[in-house]
């Protein structure tokens, strides 16, 4: 291997479970109704494992997927990186697993636990182990198994949580398209979101999120752009993390997108915390909603608290 210029984005995969939980659903569980769920999320349906569908076998789906995409077979993939916050297991981790399962050969495998921004601070190491020479090619999965964590008697929190995968396969070029990495946190706001002791239980200050998204999250967002040199204007896809549709069509309009393709797929998902950008961008890249050899702005943020943005140019769609 020898250190790349970059990294591209070669093509995308998901896996969602089939079982679907809609807000008529939840109104028998908890207090709550269609139209509050809606008003203040947007969101409408949520998919939730089933017993067999833990997060290294919706990850291990994902990566099929973009693998088949790609034709390309699992044993030329020399790094795996998935990110997750709900792992079934501390040892093997899941990259581990998604490797074992996969039948590679020889691959680095990580695990990166950074919530709902992980994904992206995935594929910038990713990106890094590229440039360096110590990948030259790599699946970048987020997979979570958010019901699992998840309190079915808080109405404020069993609203938006859910199950899926996402996952890119990336690979080195002279020709990058894979953009730096604008990363940090916030660590007075890191109680804000938790899956802690004693409960284990997803928590969340739902109202310090929610200030923090539109009162800081469009400058980190902007910061992507900055250091891969464009303007607002060169943008035509925005992927956020998929939240909350009233964090993700204020934060398009600060950013001066909503005339742009914005990747909404939290309605029919709800909050997959890391596979909710994957997830998101290869569903509709597969739909043909976000198109080929398109510049798209990735923006997690989330648990820690942390956010990472990142700017990224889509590839060719599949035939
Ligand atoms: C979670 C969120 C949707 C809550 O919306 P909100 O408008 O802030 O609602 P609040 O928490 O202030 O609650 C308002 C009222 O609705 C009630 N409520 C909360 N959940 C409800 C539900 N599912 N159904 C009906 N009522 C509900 C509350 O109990 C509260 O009632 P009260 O005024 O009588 O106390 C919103 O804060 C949010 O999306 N935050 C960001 C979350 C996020 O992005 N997380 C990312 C990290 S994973």
């Amino acid at each position: 291997m020898t250190p790349r210029v970059g990294s591209r984005i070669v093509s995308f995969g998901h896996h969602q479970p089939s079982k679907l939980l809609t807000n008529d659903q939840l109104t028998e569980m908890v207090d709550t109704s269609d139209e509050w769920i809606r008003s203040r999320t947007g969101i409408v349906t949520r998919h939730v494992a089933g017993d067999d569908e833990t997060v290294a076998v919706m990850g291990v789906a994902a990566a099929e997927h973009a693998l088949l995409t790609a034709s390309v077979a699992p044993g030329d993939v020399d790094l795996v990186i998935v990110a997750t916050t709900t792992a079934e297991q501390r040892s093997p981790n899941t990259a581990g697993m998604v490797s074992a399962a996969l039948g590679m050969t020889a691959p680095a495998i990580i695990d990166v636990n950074v919530a709902c921004s992980g994904f992206v601070h995935a594929l910038a190491l990713a990106d890094m182990a590229i440039r360096a020479g110590s990948a030259s090619q790599a699946l970048v999965i987020g997979s979570e198994l958010l019901t699992a964590f998840t309190d079915y008697t808080d109405r404020t929190t069993c609203v938006l949580t859910a199950d899926g995968a996402g996952a890119v396969l990336v690979q080195g070029t002279d020709q990058p398209s894979v953009g730096p990495v604008a990363w940090g946190s916030k660590p007075s706001l890191a109680p804000a979101v938790r899956i802690a002791p004693p409960t284990d239980k997803f928590v969340q200050d739902g109202r310090a999120v929610y200030k923090w998204a539109l009162g800081e999250g469009a400058a980190h967002a902007r910061k992507a752009l900055e250091l891969a040199g464009i303007d607002a204007a060169d943008v035509d896809v925005l992927c956020t993390h998929q939240a909350n549709l009233r964090i993700i069509e204020p934060m398009a309009e600060q950013l001066g997108m909503t005339d742009r393709i914005v990747v909404t797929d939290v309605v029919e998902s709800g909050n997959t915390s890391a596979a909710s950008i994957p997830l998101g961008m290869s569903k509709w890249w597969h739909a043909g909603k976000v198109g080929g050899d398109q510049t798209a702005l990735l923006f997690g943020f989330g648990g820690g608290f942390a956010y990472a943005s990142m700017v990224v140019r889509t590839p060719a769609l599949p035939l």
